[in-house]
């Protein structure tokens, strides 16, 4: 069974991210959705709130599981059964820091890959920063996050309290 295991902070999941997780969900038999815990990003979302948001937004696609972990991501892979580590790419000024995690991991774990797929153009200009800050003054993200957890954003997003 090909498994393939896709991390982030995902503080919140964007529609740029479920387009990675769609495409990539056709590449392997199981996608693991990884949630970082300790992240130094400060961040708006609880990490059981991210996971609650990715399950509710993966509900209608197969073979993906929402997990959490707090140490290192090759670690992680190892634990889930996977050597594949999937990213996006939105602009050239995320290959940098890509090529240096990629090699990193690498370098910790000669057996696993990093494999990176091409964010949709449609939402190259996207993160989730970019949603924090416009849902925290009340504007418009129907075009950035999935429809179902409009309402739970801006709820938090408007209150601005980091955990
Ligand atoms: N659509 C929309 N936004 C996207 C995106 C996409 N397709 N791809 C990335 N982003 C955005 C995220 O929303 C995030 O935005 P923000 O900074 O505004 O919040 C930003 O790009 C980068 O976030 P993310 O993909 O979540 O990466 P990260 O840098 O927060 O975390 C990990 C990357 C989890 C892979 C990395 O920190 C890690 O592996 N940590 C574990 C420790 C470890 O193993 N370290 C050793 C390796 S150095």
């Amino acid at each position: 069974m090909r498994k393939g295991i896709y991390p982030g902070s995902f503080d919140p999941v964007t529609l740029g991210h479920l387009d990675i997780i769609r495409r990539a969900s056709e590449l392997v038999d199981e996608l693991v959705i990884a949630v970082l815990r300790n992240n130094a990003k400060k961040s708006l979302f609880s990490v059981e709130e991210r996971i609650g948001f990715l399950k509710q937004v993966t509900a209608d696609i197969p073979r993906v599981k929402v997990i959490s972990f707090g140490g290192l991501l090759v670690d992680c892979a190892v634990e889930y059964g996977t050597r594949t580590i999937i990213r996006g790419l939105r602009a050239v000024t995320d290959f940098e820091y890509e090529l240096q995690l990629a090699q990193t991991n690498k370098r910790l774990r000669p057996d696993i890959d990093t494999v990176f797929l091409t964010t949709n153009v449609e939402y190259a200009y996207l993160s989730s920063s970019v949603v924090r800050e416009i849902a925290g003054y009340g504007g418009d993200i129907s075009h950035f996050v999935p429809e179902c957890i409009i309402e739970d954003v801006y709820k938090k997003a408007k209150r601005g309290e980091e955990v």
